[in-house]
């Protein structure tokens, strides 16, 4: 198959390499030229694992190209993907689709034979009924079928995520026999490995996709509100997660209690859930609580490292190890370090951070902040050590270092990466998420 992806970013990028991996002639288009550039001389301009082993092999088999040049690439192709970003837009928290539906009126333009346009960027239902119109608008005489392909990856397990997905979801509508033979191709080595695919209408396709991150994000606020809890009875979340984790019915995955989930899809995509069932008059009111919850959450956890060091932190430093959202990417899209800097600098403190890949992204977010070599640099001097991501460089700390850097040996953990035993042997005051401390 020949496919053209519009939108060379997280989701575009692996995808694009990932179906070159399978076989598939591909061109990534981006309307970043720098960012095409580099590419094009082999920078990843992401950091997600394995990424960069996966693009240089496909563009030296001659499978991956990048192009800014939509219009050849989109002409020669049997399946366009539109993989442009949707964030929240400004004011109202409605998903913004200005990306996708240009991408749609320059596609129309190009199509050239019967051509699949699949939307696979996360859009609320109807999104793929206004890029079939833009089309046909555009481009009377288009012979083309417009289908609905979610992404589930995650980012920092991406390519693992879209080679062994749990499912493949593709939405189409009417009587479109031949798209759906295009996409069985597409994905015909997955399917070989017995990935289910799931075929279905555009727009369940479409709340699929948001159902599935929402009920996600919402089952992290739920433990994340029993570790608060936990805190007041004298009960451990860890043992509360596993307890419930392990009822089938329930599972144990996305039970980790933490600072509030982060990055560039839950707290876009739950907003927008919730804006679309207000438009319909069929609110999601678990989901607008799911919201409210984590949005409080953030800033609160500022409130529980003050807290820990006593109530006043005016004057004091604080060192934060961890900045992205989680751990294995460079994305400090909503991460919940963004609001912990703000309380804790609010409150008088001056913060240090370390990460091992976030931190040029996050010069970019986090005004006032310095920023170290590694833990250790973060720590000197410090009044209290603060895991707000759990990357595997702080599940190892050599803790009489630490402790020797520090001016008050106080480690906070909202990752829950410690226990107290061991953390205390070594002279630490310790508070964690959820545990009795
Ligand atoms: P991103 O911002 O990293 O990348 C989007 C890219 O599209 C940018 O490089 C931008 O320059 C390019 N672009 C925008 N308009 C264009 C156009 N007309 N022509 C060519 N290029 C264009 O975004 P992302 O994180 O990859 O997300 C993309 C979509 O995938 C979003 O809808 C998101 O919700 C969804 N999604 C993301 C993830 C994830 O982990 N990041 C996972 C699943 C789904
Ligand atoms: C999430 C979904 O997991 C993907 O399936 C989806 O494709 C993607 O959103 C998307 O639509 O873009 P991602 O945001 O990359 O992927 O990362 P997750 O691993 O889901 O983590 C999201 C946030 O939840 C992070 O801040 C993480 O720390 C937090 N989290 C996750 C917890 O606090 N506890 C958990 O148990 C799991």
């Amino acid at each position: 198959m020949k496919i053209t992806m519009i939108g060379a970013g997280y989701v575009g990028l692996v995808s694009g390499v990932c179906f070159a991996d399978f076989g598939h002639d591909v061109v990534c288009v981006d309307k970043d030229e720098g960012k095409v550039a580099a590419l094009k001389k082999g920078q990843i301009p992401i950091f997600e694992p394995g990424l960069d082993h996966l693009v240089a092999s496909n563009v030296a088999a001659g499978r991956l190209n990048f192009t800014d040049d939509l219009k050849t690439a989109v002409a020669s192709s049997d399946v366009v993907f539109i993989a442009v970003g949707t964030p929240s837009r400004r004011g109202d928290g409605h998903a913004d689709l200005s990306y996708v539906y240009a991408a749609a009126r320059e596609i129309a333009d190009n199509l050239q034979g019967f051509t699949v346009v699949v939307t696979k960027s996360t859009v609320p239902v109807g999104t793929g009924d206004e890029v079939e119109r833009i089309i046909r608008e555009t481009n009377p005489a288009a012979d083309f079928a417009v289908v609905s392909n979610p992404e589930f990856l995650r980012e920092g397990a991406a390519i693992e995520d879209f080679k062994r997905p749990d499912r493949i979801v593709i939405g189409l509508d009417g009587n479109h026999a031949r798209a759906r033979d295009v996409m069985t191709e597409v994905y015909r080595p997955l399917y070989l490995n017995q990935s289910p695919l799931v075929f279905t209408t555009r727009r369940t396709s479409e709340l699929i996709k948001y159902a599935g991150n929402a009920f996600l994000a919402m089952k992290i606020t739920f433990i994340n509100e029993m570790a608060d809890l936990c805190e007041k009875v004298g009960a451990n979340v860890q043992d509360v997660a596993r307890g419930i984790g392990l009822d089938g019915r329930i599972g144990s995955k996305f039970l980790h209690a933490g600072p509030g989930y982060g990055g560039s899809c839950f707290p876009k995509d739950t907003l927008a859930l919730v804006k679309t069932a207000q438009d319909h008059d069929s609110p999601v009111r678990l989901v607008e609580t799911t919201v409210a919850v984590n949005d409080n959450r953030k800033r609160a956890m500022g409130r529980k490292v003050i807290a820990a060091a006593g109530g006043e932190v005016r004057g004091a430093k604080i060192a934060i190890l961890g900045l992205t959202f989680k751990p294995n990417t460079d994305d400090m899209r909503d991460s919940p370090a963004i609001a912990i800097v703000q309380a804790l600098q609010d409150a008088g403190a001056r913060v240090v951070g370390y990460d091992p890949e976030g931190m040029e992204n996050a010069r970019k977010v986090i005004e006032g902040m310095d920023y170290a070599r590694d833990p250790y640099d973060a720590a000197s001097e410090a009044d209290a050590v603060v895991i707000v991501t759990e990357w595997n460089e702080f599940r190892a700390l050599d803790f009489e270092r630490l402790r020797t850097a520090m001016k008050t040996p106080l480690l906070v953990d909202l990752r829950n990466i410690y226990r107290k035993d061991e953390v205390a042997k070594h002279g630490f005051r310790y508070a964690s998420v959820g545990r009795p401390d």
